[in-house]
């Protein structure tokens, strides 16, 4: 048995399917195997800015019964504010690291479990080496695009919307003989449009690693039409550049820019070269929101408990990471260095074009 520890968890960046099941396993672990202490920090590194510290205790009485099943996080997460850079408001920012390392040591921390994405994880290994904090990685990215894990959490639910979006898609599609783009999130790696057009039936799949012509597009979707289909579906990722090779992105009050918006240029490229009725569906935040899937249950579970045994061997500044059916761990550092998009020989490049499906190249 190990020492009694205080331990805290946070959850960091965009939200996704699966966080309150990472949660939840870090809990069980945690105070039902060790008998530890586990604070939740509210809205990632935020909650330890705040004198006191917000957080929330929890115990196996609050992570009990539906949670694994809700979206979201209850602890809330933030995808702004670098703490060596915060944004002050005036224009200006301020190095605010030492406060949150101050927030830490003030909870009597033994350790902290950050669930992010590279960019979360980034800035809490320099906290760590900058104050000594002590910390495990566990990954989330509906994207799925953090290196040295196979899968993040998030990233299974995620697919099965987009999935589920086309199944709708198609009869109204074949109803009224239309091409339907849909647009799907992704950042810039196009995991979610390569899995979810393959899974989906798409007929083309446009993702950000394959450069494409719309003459291409248009003599597949000549070619379907040939078959004697009427219908087509296109998924592009929101990454996708236009012809003239810039990205696609709305800006946002604060003046932040997201992707959003490939979709209608594709949508109406495709209705001028072919003469087809098009619409365009952007799926956007619903890729977020819903009930994990199994899968997505699964890997959050098994990262939560293995993330607590890494504290209790004392291994720290790695990450949790799913390789070859089990998990493993793996440095921080490693997984921030390799970003990881769609390699141009992986297995479901190799599928979609076996299906037929094309890449627009
Ligand atoms: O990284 C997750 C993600 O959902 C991306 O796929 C998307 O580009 C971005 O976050 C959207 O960010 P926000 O939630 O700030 O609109």
């Amino acid at each position: 048995m190990t020492a009694r520890k205080r331990i805290g968890i946070l959850t960091s960046g965009g939200d996704c399917a699966g966080l309150n099941a990472v949660i939840r396993a870090v809990v069980h672990r945690a105070v039902g195997t060790y008998g530890w202490q586990v604070l939740g920090i509210k809205e990632g590194t935020q909650g330890f800015l705040q004198r006191p510290v917000q957080y929330q205790t929890l115990d196996l009485s609050n992570v009990d019964g539906h949670m694994m099943r809700q979206g979201g996080t209850i602890l809330g997460t933030t995808n702004r504010g670098d703490p060596f850079a915060y944004p002050m408001g005036d224009g200006t920012t301020k190095d605010r690291s030492d406060e949150i390392i101050g927030g830490y040591r003030e909870l009597g921390l033994d350790a902290l479990i950050g669930i992010g994405g590279d960019g979360s994880f980034a800035i809490l290994h320099k906290l760590a080496e900058k104050g000594g904090l002590k910390m495990v990685g566990i990954p989330k990215t509906i994207d799925n695009d953090l290196g040295m894990t196979e899968v993040s959490v998030g990233f299974d639910t995620a697919v099965g919307v987009a999935v589920e979006a086309l199944d709708r898609l198609q009869p109204t599609a074949a109803s009224h003989q239309r091409v339907m783009v849909l647009e799907v999130m992704g950042r810039d790696a196009g995991h979610i449009a390569l899995a979810a057009g393959i899974a989906g039936g798409a007929d083309v799949i446009l993702i950000p690693e394959v450069p494409y012509s719309i003459d291409s597009i248009a003599n597949k979707i000549k070619q379907v039409r040939a078959s004697g289909r009427n219908f087509a579906l296109v998924v592009v990722s929101e990454a996708v550049k236009t012809a003239e090779g810039t990205g696609v992105k709305k800006l946002l009050q604060g003046g932040e820019k997201r992707y959003g918006g490939i979709g209608d240029y594709i949508g109406e490229k495709i209705a001028d070269a072919t003469g087809a009725e098009t619409r365009v569906t952007v799926l956007g935040h619903v890729q977020r929101g819903s009930p994990p899937s199994a899968r997505d249950r699964l890997v959050a579970s098994a990262f939560g408990v293995h993330a607590v045994d890494l504290i209790a061997e004392g291994k720290f500044d790695r990450m949790v990471a799913w390789s070859n059916r089990g998990v493993i761990d793996v440095p921080i550092t490693e997984a921030i260095a390799h970003y990881s998009c769609v390699e141009l020989d992986s297995a479901l490049v190799k599928t979609a074009r076996g299906l037929g499906i094309s890449l627009g190249d």
